[in-house]
């Protein structure tokens, strides 16, 4: 039992961030979901409590799309609070290439891959010299392998290097942007190196049952139905991030990429330290924060 232990889940709403939400839940951590919807959030926090009764939740809401709301958010998770020991960054949407956001950041860039980026590390400067685990759901590395950031165009804009279906294009987009968590990960574990924070990424498998396709069409929505008897559900897929946030097996590992608890070999395109420090750089200044860690942390809300 984890009684001290303060775990915060995005994405803990639906799918395998709810299973990850759960089973943390379970393990006697606080749990904090971070939704952007009061009603999904009352209603998962029901569907939790009725799973575990003597569960310890908290609800957050914010939508991560939104760099306001992450700043935000990250200043209530340490307002009265002290910084949370595991975070798993799960969040994620698949949207339309051309949608952007009230801030005018295409969605799916500023939801998959700005949001963590600001976030994990606005909580490492509040963490200072205590532990805690980083945990980021990222996507398929072997697929993924065909789809490197175009670090030119993190935002889809040209629409350079899309495929030619246009049903196909949000996911291609979405693709890149789990891309970006792999190299986010590689660029924080390297930056907290020495201090007692890791930061993993892993691939929860292909899981059927979760919220992700529900707003696609054309092939993708063929795809994802055709290969869904062969698909196990979000409690498969919330295995390995609880394993990473919770397991002796894993202290002090950082930097690493797993599938089914095994570190794996990732895309060089995906750990090339230039590569990685060029897309951390572009994305301290489209969050507005210093490219060094070292900078105070004068920007939470
Ligand atoms: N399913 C798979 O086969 C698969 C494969 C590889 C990787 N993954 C990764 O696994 C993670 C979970 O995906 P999933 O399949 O469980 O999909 P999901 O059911 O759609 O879960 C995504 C979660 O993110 C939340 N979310 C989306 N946009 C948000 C925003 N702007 N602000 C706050 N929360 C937001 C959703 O909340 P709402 O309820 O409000 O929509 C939902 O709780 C994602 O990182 C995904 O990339 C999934």
């Amino acid at each position: 039992m984890h009684r001290t232990s303060t775990a915060v889940v995005t994405g803990g709403t639906g799918g395998i961030g709810e299973a990850i939400a759960r089973r943390l839940a379970a393990d006697g951590r606080t749990v904090v979901l971070v939704g952007r919807s009061d009603q999904r959030l009352d209603a998962a926090r029901r569907r939790l409590t009725a799973a575990v009764p003597e569960a310890d939740l908290r609800s957050e809401r914010a939508d991560l799309s939104l760099l306001a709301d992450v700043r935000a958010l990250a200043g209530r998770l340490t307002a009265r609070h002290a910084p949370p020991d595991v975070v798993v960054s799960n969040a994620a949407v698949i949207a339309e290439v051309g949608d952007t956001t009230a801030e005018g950041i295409q969605r799916t860039l500023a939801t998959n891959h700005l949001a963590p980026y600001l976030l994990l590390r606005l909580l490492a400067g509040h963490l200072g010299d205590r532990p805690a685990r980083f945990v980021v759901v990222c996507g398929a590395p072997r697929a993924l392998a065909r789809m490197p950031v175009d670090l030119d165009d993190l935002d889809c804009a040209t629409g350079r290097g899309l495929g030619p279906v246009p049903s196909l294009r949000p996911f291609d987009c979405y693709g890149r942007t789990k891309n970006m968590n792999a190299m986010f990960v590689n660029g924080l574990a390297r930056r907290l190196d020495g201090t007692r924070i890791t930061v993993n990424g892993v691939h929860p498998g292909v899981i059927k049952g979760t919220g992700l396709v529900r707003s696609s069409r054309g092939t993708l929505r063929i795809l994802a139905a055709a290969l869904s008897p062969f698909l196990r559900g979000p409690d498969a897929g919330a295995d390995t991030p609880v394993w990473l946030a919770s397991s002796p097996e894993v202290e002090g590992v950082t930097g690493r990429f797993f599938v089914r608890r095994k570190p794996v070999t990732i895309a060089p395109h995906l750990t090339d330290p230039t590569r990685c420090d060029r897309l951390w750089n572009e994305s301290a200044h489209l969050v507005g924060l210093s490219p060094s860690m070292a900078a105070p942390a004068d920007d939470e809300g």
